[in-house]
C-alpha cells in the first residue's frame, strides 16, 4: 500500500511516502524563522506550514517517483502538538484525501516516534521499554504490543528536550537547544560543574528538570564576572546531568519490567552522548535508536505507522479532530 505521511505538530513541515513498510522518500523543512525568538512562535509556525505543505508533498512524490493518483491512503499527525500547526496539517491532508477519494488516518505523534524504531530494525519484537524524550515529553513506556502501552514514568515538570532548549537560551545559544549544547560541550569536561540530578537515587520512576535549569541560571549569574568561566565545560556538565538522570531511570525501568529490549525515541534520542551512555549502562540487553534523521520530527514515522493501521483496515472518519493534548494511553 502506498501511504503519504504528513507531519506538522510543531515547527517541522514534513511529508513522506511509505510503501510496504519501506520509506520511499522523506522531506523535512525545519522552520528557521523561530531561531531568533529562542523558541517556536505558534502563529508563525502555522502560517509557514500552510505556505510549505503543498510543495513539500510534491517534493516527496517526485523523490518517491510516484504521482498523486498513486497514493492509496493518507496519514497525518492529529496530536499532541500546537493546535494551529496541527490544524494546518490535518486540514491539508483531509482536503487531499477528499480530492483523491482515499482513506485517511489521524496519527498520534508519540506513537509514531516509538514506531520509528521499527524502521531502524523491522525485526524489533514486543515487549520493549521505550524512553520517549522530545521537546514536550519525557516518558518511560512499557510497549507490550501495538495499541497496548503502559506508562512506567514521566516528568513532573519540564521535558528533557525543554531542559536542553531552556539551558541553551540561558547560555546564549540558538534554538533548538539540544544540538547546540551537544556541539558546544563536545570537548568540555562533564564533571566541571556538579549540577543537580533530581530523583537519581530514588526508586520512583519520575523525572524533574526545572531545578536543573534554575541551577544553571544561578550558576551563570554568580559567575558572570569571572574570566575563567569555560562555556564548553558548562555545556558538557549540564548535558551530562540530563543524561545521567535519563539513563539512570531507563535502567531502573528495564530492571523493573525485566525486558530484553529497549528503544529510545524522540528528538533527544539524536544526542550521541546519550546513546553512548545508554549503550554502556545497558550492554546486557538490546538497545535500538532510530536513524538520526528519524529521531527529530519527520513524516516517515507517520507514514510508516499510518500504513500499518490502514492495511489493518483502521482509518479515521473525515470529521476527526486534532487533539493538542493527545495521550498515548
Ligand atoms: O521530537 P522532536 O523533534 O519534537 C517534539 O516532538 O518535541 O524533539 C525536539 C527536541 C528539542 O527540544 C531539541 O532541543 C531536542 O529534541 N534535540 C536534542 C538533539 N536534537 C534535538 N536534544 C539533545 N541533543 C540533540 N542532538
Ligand atoms: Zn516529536
Amino acid at each position: 500500500m502506498i501511504v503519504l505521511g504528513v507531519e506538522s505538530s510543531c515547527d517541522e513541515t514534513a511529508a513522506a511516502i511509505c510503501s510496504n513498510n519501506e520509506i520511499l522518500s522523506t522531506i523535512v523543512s525545519s522552520q528557521v524563522i523561530h531561531s531568533k525568538f529562542g523558541g517556536v512562535v505558534p502563529e508563525l509556525a502555522s502560517r509557514e506550514h500552510e505556505l510549505l505543505l503543498n510543495s513539500i508533498v510534491e517534493e516527496a512524490l517526485v523523490e518517491a517517483n510516484i504521482h498523486k493518483q498513486d497514493i492509496e491512503g493518507i496519514a497525518v499527525t492529529r496530536g499532541p502538538g500546537l493546535a494551529g500547526t496541527l490544524l494546518s496539517g490535518v486540514c491539508f491532508a483531509k482536503g487531499l484525501a477528499q480530492g483523491l477519494q482515499k482513506p485517511i488516518i489521524g496519527i498520534n505523534h508519540l506513537e509514531a516516534h516509538i514506531f520509528a524504531n521499527f524502521l531502524a530494525d523491522p525485526e524489533l519484537d514486543f515487549p520493549f521499554v521505550c524512553l520517549l524524550v522530545s521537546g514536550g515529553h519525557t516518558q518511560l513506556w512499557l510497549v507490550i504490543d501495538m495499541n497496548h502501552y503502559t506508562i512506567l514514568g514521566t516528568t513532573r515538570d519540564d521535558a528533557a528536550g525543554e531542559a536542553f532548549d531552556k539551558g541553551a537560551r540561558i547560555l546564549g545559544l540558538g534554538y533548538p537547544g539540544g544540538p547546540e549544547i551537544e556541539k558546544l560541550g563536545k570537548n568540555g569536561n562533564q564533571r566541571a560543574v556538579d549540577f543537580p540530578r533530581a530523583f537519581l537515587n530514588d526508586k520512583r520512576l519520575e523525572f524533574s528538570f526545572s531545578g536543573l535549569k534554575t541551577a544553571l541560571l544561578y550558576f551563570m549569574d554568580s559567575n558572570k564576572e569571572k574570566d575563567n568561566v569555560n562555556l564548553e565545560d558548562i555545556a558538557a556538565s549540564y548535558q551530562q546531568a540530563i543524561i545521567d538522570v535519563l539513563v539512570g531511570k531507563l535502567v531502573q525501568a528495564v530492571e523493573k519490567v525485566n525486558v530484553k529490549t529497549c528503544v529510545i525515541a524522540g528528538g533527544v534520542a539524536a544526542n550521541k552522548s546519550l546513546r553512548e551512555t545508554v549503550n554502556k549502562a545497558l550492554s546486557n540487553i538490546r538497545v535500538l535508536y532510530p536513524d538520526l534523521s528519524l529521531c527529530t520530527d519527520n513524516a516517515a514515522m507517520v507514514a510508516y505507522l499510518g500504513e500499518l493501521y490502514l492495511s489493518m483496515g483502521v482509518s479515521s472518519s473525515m470529521d476527526f479532530d486534532i487533539n493538542p493534548n493527545l495521550k498515548l494511553a
